[in-house]
């Protein structure tokens, strides 16, 4: 339990919020790549700003204020120019450092006047990275993006999957740090989903937190493992500030607003070794739904949309002056405390947590990563289709309902199944 105050404090985004200037210190992944194969333009919202993300025609990306500082019309129906974006009202032009750079009518009325040398709009930078588009809100110089290891993990099928959950990003991010609810919310949750009362998975015997530079790494052992199991000695990675990390993929919890967040998935799946060398030309993109149009209830049967419901149950924003944290809960007590933390860091005018500066740090950042032989070296065909880690993702991706028929095929191409493999049921 914690007081309303810090509540607030904790969970507000906005500009000018204590909390709202940290979460702008770091870079958000906000769409992928590929998205732009058929698009132009994005509305989006981050941070509680609305801006348009867009690409150009000479292949730039840039983010800017959703309208147009001329008459306010909104730019995500503006089109792109070779450079830049320009407004669809009377086709003002703005390049992605936010200054305009053409005003057609201005421009040939009364060109000694240059008036367009005075406007620019609100526009932040954008970089391009292992199939993500980052967006960096915050004061300069920025930091680097960074590079974490997976990025850079060769011989797998990637791909980016979105959602919309309509909640604070805080509770969202407190689930990457709960060991506990794995058992519950996944495991026993879908036995009796499936129409079954058992058996239950074995249940969490000892669980354990530990700060590092990058995030926690939280660890469990449960009925059936032992100290020497890797979930117990490395474990899972609540990334800093607001990711899980799973070892083959990593989840984003990108604030919108205070009451809304972007689930933003990064997933690597090691094709099986007789594969290599595979070769991933770009990295699909897919949004998936989180609640059943027929039934107007959340989905449940993903892992991830089984989380989703957690998070929007706890409330539009968690009222944490009425919860009761167990020893379970210690980690989330820990990444509350790092977070005030790191408020006070900013205001001594210092780096909060993981902010990375240093190009030769960011070659390549490693975590403590359990399965490594799994998830880096790869299985053989053989063990890939049995091996409790490879065998759920080759009956269909199972972290998020939605994937689209096209992305399930190239993934069994990739895998060397099949390629006219029907769908799993129920994606
Ligand atoms: S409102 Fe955008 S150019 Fe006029
Ligand atoms: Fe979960």
């Amino acid at each position: 339990m914690i007081p309303e105050a810090q509540n607030r404090l904790l969970t507000q985004t906005g500009a000018g919020t204590p909390m709202g200037e940290l979460l702008r210190r770091y870079w958000w992944p906000i769409a992928g790549v590929t998205e732009f194969d058929a698009i132009a333009t994005k509305p989006l919202r981050l941070l509680g700003e609305d801006l348009v993300l867009y690409k150009d025609l000479s292949g730039t990306f840039g983010l800017v204020d959703r309208h147009c500082p001329h008459r306010r019309a909104d730019l995500s129906y503006g089109y792109v120019e070779e450079c830049g974006l320009r407004c669809n009202y009377h086709g003002w032009l703005y390049d992605e450092t936010g200054q305009c750079i053409a005003q057609p009518y201005e421009d040939m009325a009364h060109p000694e006047v240059n008036l367009k040398a005075r406007i620019s709009i609100k526009s932040y930078p954008v970089s391009a990275h292992a199939g993500l588009l980052w967006a960096y809100l915050g004061p300069h110089p920025a930091p680097l993006v960074p590079n974490w290891e997976f990025f850079g993990w060769q011989n797998g099928f990637r791909q980016i999957v979105t959602a919309e959950i309509p909640c604070n990003w805080l509770q969202c991010q407190e689930n990457s740090i709960d060991p506990v609810h794995f058992e519950w919310m996944h495991s026993n949750w879908s036995v009796r989903l499936g129409g079954q009362n058992g058996p239950y998975s074995p249940a969490h015997r000892k669980v354990d937190f530990n700060e590092f530079e990058y995030g926690f790494q939280y660890k469990r052992i449960r009925a059936d493992t032992d100290e020497f199991d890797p979930m117990w000695t490395i474990g899972r990675i609540c990334l800093w500030p607001a990711a899980l990390y799973t070892g083959e993929h990593c989840e984003w919890r990108v604030p919108i607003d205070d009451e809304n967040t972007l689930s933003v998935t990064w997933h690597f799946c090691r094709v099986p070794r007789d594969r290599d060398p595979y070769v991933q030309e770009s990295i699909p993109t897919w949004h998936g739904p989180i609640k059943d149009r027929a039934t107007g209830r959340w989905i449940s049967s993903h892992v991830m949309n089984q989380d989703f419901i957690a998070w929007v149950g706890q409330g539009t924003i968690a009222d944490r002056t009425k919860e009761n944290l167990g020893a379970s809960d210690r980690g989330i007590a820990l990444i509350r405390r790092r977070l005030l933390a790191d408020l006070e860091a900013l205001r001594d005018g210092r780096d909060p947590k993981a902010i990375v500066r240093d190009a030769s740090v960011n070659e390549r950042i490693d975590l403590p990563i359990a399965k490594r032989e799994v998830l880096v070296d790869g299985l053989s065909r053989a063990e890939y289709m049995t091996h409790p880690l490879t065998k759920p993702v080759v009956a269909g991706y199972p972290f998020q309902t939605g994937q689209p028929d096209e992305i399930r095929r190239a993934f069994l191409v990739a895998i060397g199944v099949n390629d006219a493999a029907p769908a799993a049921p129920g994606e």
